[in-house]
């Protein structure tokens, strides 16, 4: 048994009062989203009442998951947490460093040997704390947490922002940053703002060529990338219980695309059936018990205009298939109207590659939905016009679809069956292409589809749809191709039609698999060393920051004023530099190598205090820090906005940057510069921010009395030797004035369990 039946056991226990304590607090009938997040306040929580959309809440999340991109800072961190065990069941899988070039066997042996060093420095922390660990080629982690870990009623984050696919099984599951995990494992509270609340009531039933798939792309149409921000999306109504689970999945995974929290689905009997099928009979029952716990209290469905925030209402079976693209996700086209809008706006029409797979949509039921559509080809002598590839999610459903013939269905039209991994959906892609820079249209059944994300190639036009509607048009070649109305021309000059897709959502003789992939953790870690060669490019120890002196700071110099937008991406790029996730050293070359210089307009262009030069701004920082001295960079509107990557805080923390301040933060930017000792200030007065002259020196007060609500100084000196006094703002609340005087988060926490 992989998933802790106890901690399950305990949380079904719970729920009763915790949801009947929850609805006499709110005095209203609760969603499910409510149930669940107020069954999961962390303990100075309990009793409390939020405000959707306004209030930060600390939770206590179930389980954590981790993917092995993400995984490298994060455990490095948690290795300086001073635990001996992880504080919640959590797990690893390794599924982004696998590039699909050729075909499974080959792909998979090459990605262990290239990826040796960090695939051995997971294993061995994972066996050391107590962290199951998925090894290359088990499977994609969303699908893995899907078929192994989620739980109708549970919370868990992940280090990906696909986590959002456990809401498939009705999970409150939250994609966050690496320190937000470590946190977790460490047994600390979880902040996240209280959701606001979007419900999608689904009327009508899915059918024929129209598929979960359909349904996110129509919503992402009407919601865009925005729409979902800071919210839930809740799905229900009877075309929502009619839905399979990992149809359910499928929706919530690209919940992503919308920029929602996360996205759920209440318990049902198909959420029932899948977790039988999957080896959770148990869970199942328990779940069976308390499922008006798990569902939205009924006055909510009867009205939910008086308990979301916004209301959509979706009628499956007026519905058509989507195809979302070029570019952005939420660029949506029924079906029917798609061949004009390629036409109108000259996208290229021939479909040079068709993908299935992904965390997204590789359930046996896409599969066998897709595999339909192979057999009709081969059986109606039709040619394969577009090269096809599939990847399947995990080992369970690999195993399955090829034991029950599917996956050599693919194989019989030119398919070709890539490891389990998340390969060109993350870009990790060995294109095989005469010309990578050419104008092109490829068409997966992945979420995200932006420029350059599957093949590098800004140029490739990436379109989006079910798997189902994929193999059709893969079959044709031709983004024109409508399989609902249109024919195609057989090898035999003969007229044919690809009838409607057909599949199964469990397999007739069950899911079976030989080896998962799975590595449990051994009962005791403590004998275990982690070996990080010093000379290593791709893992670096983490040395703990060191703690603040008790002293104001004087002589900081000014390192960056950024003009304008600076996000993550300007903070620490991603790209060439994913490589470097688990070295701090090198991948502190990039610290904010993408913002623009204030004084020059340009990037990485900085005044070099040490030597008067025009120099990158980590060589420039590396200098100020090798002579001792701090600096300080200056920021614009909503700084750090963007992903919630901890490298953008403890980059700047490494080489020697002691204050960031801002006209405004992105919030979680913020929060991670806390974490990590840097202090976060913001311009009481943001006209300030045009007084910061490029060869400053600054002065910081007020640190010896550092306390909630009570600005500090900034005694700034210009060249000309005259002085302004600028009064920094900050939201330090006493835990986060602990953080700073320890040096960071994690060093309070080793303190606290060093006692
Ligand atoms: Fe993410 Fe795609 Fe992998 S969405 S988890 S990269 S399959």
């Amino acid at each position: 048994m992989l998933f802790d039946f106890k901690l399950i056991k305990s949380v079904y226990e719970q729920m009763p009062e915790r949801v009947k304590n929850a609805r006499k607090n709110l005095g209203k009938p609760l969603t499910l989203s409510e149930k669940i997040l107020y069954s999961h306040l962390s303990v100075e929580e309990k009793g409390n009442k939020f405000t959707r959309g306004e209030d930060y809440v600390n939770f206590a999340p179930d389980r954590v998951a981790m993917q092995d991109a993400t995984a490298q800072m994060a455990l490095l961190q948690f290795m300086n947490a001073g635990k001996t065990k992880v504080a919640v069941p959590s797990t690893v899988h390794c599924d982004h460093l696998i590039q699909a070039s050729i075909g499974a066997e080959k792909d998979l042996a090459d990605a262990k040997q290239q990826n040796n060093e960090v695939y051995d420095f997971l294993e061995s922390v994972s066996q050391k704390y107590g962290i199951g660990f998925w090894k290359p080629g088990a499977g994609i982690i969303h699908q893995v947490v899907l078929e192994n870990y989620a739980f109708p009623g549970g919370m868990m984050i992940g280090t990906d922002s696909h986590t959002v696919n456990a809401g498939g099984l009705g999970m409150v599951a939250i994609g966050v940053g690496g320190a937000d995990a470590v946190d977790v494992m460490a047994g600390m509270p979880w902040e996240l703002k209280m959701p606001k609340l979007i419900g999608v009531k689904l009327t009508g039933k899915l059918s024929g060529w129209v598929s979960p798939k359909d349904v996110i792309l129509k919503v992402a149409g009407i919601l865009t990338v925005k729409g979902g921000t800071g919210a839930i999306v809740e799905y229900f109504g009877e075309g929502a219980d009619a839905m399979s689970c990992t149809g359910k999945g499928t929706i919530c995974n690209m919940g992503a695309e919308i920029g929602a929290t996360t996205s759920i689905f209440g318990y049902d009997q198909n959420m029932s059936n899948y977790l039988r099928h999957t080896g959770r009979e148990d869970v199942a029952d328990l779940a069976d018990v308390v499922m008006d716990h798990l569902r939205s209290d009924e006055e909510v469905y009867e009205n939910p205009e008086k308990y979301y925030d916004q209301v959509i209402e979706i009628n499956l079976s007026e519905m058509q298939p989507y195809i979302n693209g070029p570019f952005t996700p939420d660029l949506a086209h029924s079906l029917s109207e798609f061949g004009k809008a390629v036409k109108e706006n000259n996208y290229p029409q021939t479909l040079e590659v068709g993908l299935i797979g992904s965390c997204t949509n590789s359930s046996y039921e896409d599969l066998s939905r897709a595999a339909s559509l192979a057999r009709q080809a081969k059986d109606k002598n039709l040619k394969v016009k577009a090269e096809f590839v599939v990847t399947p999610g995990s080992e369970l459903v690999r195993y399955t679809t090829e034991r029950d013939g599917i996956l050599k269905e693919f194989e019989d039209i030119g398919g070709v069956i890539m490891a389990n991994a998340c390969g060109p959906c993350i870009g990790q892609w060995k294109r095989h292409t005469e010309d990578p820079t050419r104008k092109n249209s490829i068409i997966t059944s992945f979420n995200r589809n932006f420029a350059k994300r599957n093949d590098g190639n800004p140029n490739t036009h990436g379109f989006v749809a079910s798997p189902e509607l994929v193999t059709a048009l893969a079959i044709a070649g031709d983004l024109c191709f409508n399989p609902m109305t249109d024919t195609l021309i057989n090898e035999d000059g003969v007229e044919v039609r690809l009838d409607e897709p057909k599949g199964l959502e469990f397999p007739p003789n069950g899911f079976d698999m030989k080896d998962s992939g799975y590595l449990a953790p051994g009962a005791d870690g403590s004998a275990i060393a982690i070996n990080v060669n010093e000379s290593s490019e791709r893992l670096q120890l983490l040395a703990p920051f060191q703690a603040w002196d008790g002293k104001d700071w004087t002589g900081l110099n000014l390192l960056i004023k950024a003009k304008g937008k600076c996000t993550t991406d300007h903070i620490s790029m991603a790209g060439p530099w994913l490589r470097y996730r688990g070295h701090l050293d090198n991948i502190s070359n990039n610290m904010l190598i993408g913002a623009v210089n204030y004084f020059n307009e340009e990037t990485n262009s900085i005044f070099n205090p040490v030597n008067g030069k025009y120099e990158e701004v980590p060589v420039t920082a590396r200098d100020l820090k090798a002579i001792g001295l701090g600096s300080v960079v200056v920021g614009d509107e909503n700084y750090g906005e963007g992903s919630s990557r901890e490298h953008a805080a403890m980059e700047p923390r490494h080489l020697g940057v002691k204050v960031v301040i801002v006209r405004s933060f992105a919030r979680i930017h913020e929060t991670n510069l806390k974490k990590q000792g840097v202090l976060g200030l913001t311009f009481a007065n943001k006209a300030d921010y045009d007084k910061i002259q490029e060869k400053d020196k600054f002065d910081v007060t007020g640190l010896t009395d550092f306390a909630p609500g009570k600005p500090l100084k900034l005694i700034v000196t210009h060249e000309d030797g005259s002085k302004d006094t600028i009064v920094a703002n900050h939201t330090y609340n006493d835990v986060q004035i602990e953080w700073f005087k320890a040096g960071s988060a994690l060093n309070l926490i080793r303190i606290q369990n060093a006692k």
